[in-house]
């Protein structure tokens, strides 16, 4: 895994923009799975300005759904699909062919990630993957102590995820107990992965990443495990690295 740190996080976001581009100049077949969150909105943001102003094709690209929360409706703010329709589909005029999200309202959640997982065999895996860190370490919705062999699954959130999703994300009382995610073989499998983080908060988290034995216990030590990986962070998110 290759790390690199930069000044501040309109540097990260510039760098974690170009690099969504370079992937798709070098395949642009791409299969994308991008993360929603709090870090990567300014990496879409620019990502959405240059995509447009270079004229880029992502006609040929497919993205993937990363996570979702069970239960939430996809049109209410605070889904992870909103989010992707609103900070790069839409202003991208992505066709709906070629996104593939989870349903969080499937009445079966195992057939939903089966179905997931049947997607990305389709398309031939994930070419990239941009994820974000929890403050718990987690990748997706990969919990500590989630087993690293699964593929999509359903998981019981963590006491840190709901109180930190609910107050990041919704600005009403919601139920949200659990997650449907991509698993951690789905992230060890795909072709390049780039984990982003930034600020002073994301600094133990950082560390921790970088310094703890590998393992679910913090999900994003698995980073280190990945083929081919990049953590890319500002200076606050690496204040406290060796
Ligand atoms: C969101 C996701 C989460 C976030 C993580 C960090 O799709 O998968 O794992 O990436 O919770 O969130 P932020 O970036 O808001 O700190």
């Amino acid at each position: 895994m290759e790390l690199k740190i930069f000044k501040d996080y309109e540097a990260l976001s510039l760098a974690a923009s170009e690099e969504i581009i370079r992937v798709i100049k070098t395949n642009p077949a791409a299969v994308l799975c991008l993360a929603t969150g709090q870090s990567p909105v300014l990496t879409y943001q620019l990502f959405v300005e240059k995509i447009i102003a270079e004229n880029i094709d992502l006609s040929r690209c497919t993205f993937i759904g990363l996570d979702e929360w069970v239960g939430i409706p996809p049109e209410m703010e605070g889904s992870c699909q909103h989010f992707l329709q609103n900070k790069i589909f839409k202003p991208l005029q992505i066709k709906s062919s070629q996104i593939h999200l989870f349903n969080a309202l499937a009445t079966d959640v195992t057939e939903e990630c089966k179905r997931m997982d049947r997607i990305i065999e389709e398309k031939g895996g994930i070419d990239f993957m941009l994820v974000g860190v929890g403050m718990n370490g987690h990748i997706g919705f990969n919990e500590p102590g989630v087993d690293i062999n699964k593929y999509a699954h359903v998981i019981e959130l963590d006491e840190t995820t709901k109180a930190v999703g609910q107050k990041k994300y919704f600005d009403k009382p919601v139920n949200i107990g659990k997650g449907i995610t991509l698993g951690l073989q789905n992230f060890l499998e795909a072709g390049y992965a780039v984990m982003i983080a930034n600020g002073n908060k994301k600094a133990p988290v950082i560390k921790k990443a970088m310094e703890e034995e590998i393992g679910t216990q913090f999900p994003a030590t698995i980073m280190r495990m990945h083929k081919n990986s990049m953590m890319m962070v500002d200076e606050e998110a690496a204040s406290l690295l060796d």
